[in-house]
């Protein structure tokens, strides 16, 4: 397919908006991004970028002169004839998605001449696009084509995951429209799978809750391993390597977390519900998630004892590395139950910022983080914590209890240094 120059209006500049934007433009089109947040907009086009996405800002200014900010609609839509929408769709108190922001962007549609398409971006429950559909047809907008489109891309590799995507879904109600959408991804090589709107909905949330399946999976070998005496890391290397398992997301730790795996684990499990279905395995691999990050606290208490009035320092507070998103981050649960114990809380994070979480303390270095600390908790895999000097630091620690929650550092080792070290899923030395 040839590469055409296309007119794509993308509604949210957040993490999905911005990287799709940017890496649109990167393809060739024009792009006009649209927010409601004026600061956000303004500092777009300052050319500040918002969020930390390795590659992002060198994309956007690379691709400067194919791209606009702005907070109108009307301007975002002038000329436009593709609307990708990549607001949130946070969960409500009942565990469904909230598509607020997905209607109010709908409703703001103006009514146009020539047909436009709208393409759906944000993850959103089975169904939505045919409810999409008919509230534009009832606003007599049948110019208006609609196409799913979900998003694979993972925080932290989202530039490269969007430019060498595993494969591109288009699900649309107008084969021309779907045709569309494919064209506009034409310099990318990946398999495209076409398929109905809901089906394309429905992958994307199967696609999430098959990698929290294995997650959760993982991490109940590891308790298996802790009570049995097997190490989990050995174990997952044998299973990994059997081409039908493969070995992505076979890392036991502490847990998922993020903007998307527990929301979305939550939509599914709630749209499964509204339809009149139990589904029963993904309630299990919630359950096990939130479990896990709680096992970390059984593990500082038979080391210390009792945890109150000690310190404990957290390493890591993005909900992984390579992002500075802490939506639903681990770190975030463990801190809240350490301070109902009665702990003092530091976090260190080379890029994340402690906001709003009275009683903990952000501190700018590691050995900031263990000096005079009664126990450290590796909560997460940055990088830079294989290069710390552990063996200077250790003497720091009032009591040099180590909990790896990510399985990162190596145990003989650790031990050696005079830690009283513990991970996840493996023998305790
Ligand atoms: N973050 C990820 O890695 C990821 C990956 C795949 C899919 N998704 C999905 O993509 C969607 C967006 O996620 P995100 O992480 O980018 O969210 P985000 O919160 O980072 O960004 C959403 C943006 O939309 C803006 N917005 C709200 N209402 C608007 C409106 N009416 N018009 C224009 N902008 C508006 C917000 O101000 C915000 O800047 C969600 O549905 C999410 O589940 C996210």
């Amino acid at each position: 397919m040839s590469a055409e120059r296309t007119k794509i209006a993308v509604f949210g500049a957040g993490y999905v908006g911005l990287v799709t934007g940017a890496c649109f433009a990167e393809l060739g089109h024009e792009v006009v991004v649209r927010d409601i947040l004026a600061d956000r907009i303004e500092a777009l086009g300052r050319g500040e970028v918002p969020i930390y996405e390795p590659g992002l800002d060198e994309l956007l200014e690379r691709n400067r002169e194919r791209l606009s900010f702005t907070t109108e609609v009307a301007r975002a839509i002038e000329g436009t004839e593709v609307v990708y929408v990549a607001v949130g769709t946070p969960p409500t108190y009942s565990g469904d998605a909230d598509l607020s922001a997905v209607w109010t962007v709908i409703d703001e549609l103006p009514r146009v001449q020539k047909r436009i398409v709208v393409v759906m971006k944000s993850t959103v429950p089975v169904g939505t696009g045919e409810k999409v559909r008919h509230r534009l047809d009832e606003r007599g907008m049948e110019n208006v084509g609609y196409v799913s489109n979900p998003e694979f891309t993972a925080e932290g590799t989202a530039v490269r995951d969007f430019l060498h995507p595993d494969r591109i879904v288009v699900g649309a109600f107008d084969d021309a429209d779907g045709e569309l959408v494919e064209r506009l991804h034409a310099g990318i090589d990946a398999p495209v799978v076409r398929a109905d709107v809901a089906s394309a909905e429905m992958t994307k949330l199967a696609a999430n809750a098959a990698l929290m399946t294995r997650i959760s999976f993982i991490n109940e070998i590891a308790n298996v391993c802790e009570a049995t005496g097997a190490d989990v890391v050995k174990v997952a290397e044998g299973i990994g390597l059997d081409r039908r398992i493969g070995p992505s997301f076979l890392r036991a730790g502490i847990g998922f977390g993020g903007s998307c795996f527990p929301k979305d684990s939550l939509a599914l499990k709630q749209l499964a519900a509204n339809s009149g279905y139990h589904f029963q395995l993904l309630n299990a691999v919630i359950e096990v998630n939130e479990l896990q990050k709680r096992r970390v606290i059984g593990k500082l208490s038979e080391q210390l004892d009792r945890l109150r009035g000690t310190t404990v320092a957290l390493l890591g507070l993005a909900f992984k590395p390579d992002t500075d998103d802490t939506r639903e981050a681990p770190a975030l649960v463990l801190a809240g139950r350490l301070l109902a114990e009665g702990a003092n809380v530091r976090i260190w994070d080379p890029i994340a910022r402690v906001d709003g979480l009275p009683g903990v303390t952000q501190v700018e270095s590691v050995a900031g983080a263990l000096a005079g600390a009664d126990a450290a908790v590796l909560v997460t895999e940055w990088p830079e914590l294989r290069e710390i000097d552990w063996g200077a630091l250790r003497s720091t620690m009032r009591r040099p209890v180590f909990v790896d929650g990510r399985n990162m550092l190596d145990p003989a080792e650790m031990r050696a240094l005079g830690y009283a070290y513990d991970a996840i899923g493996r023998a305790a030395g």
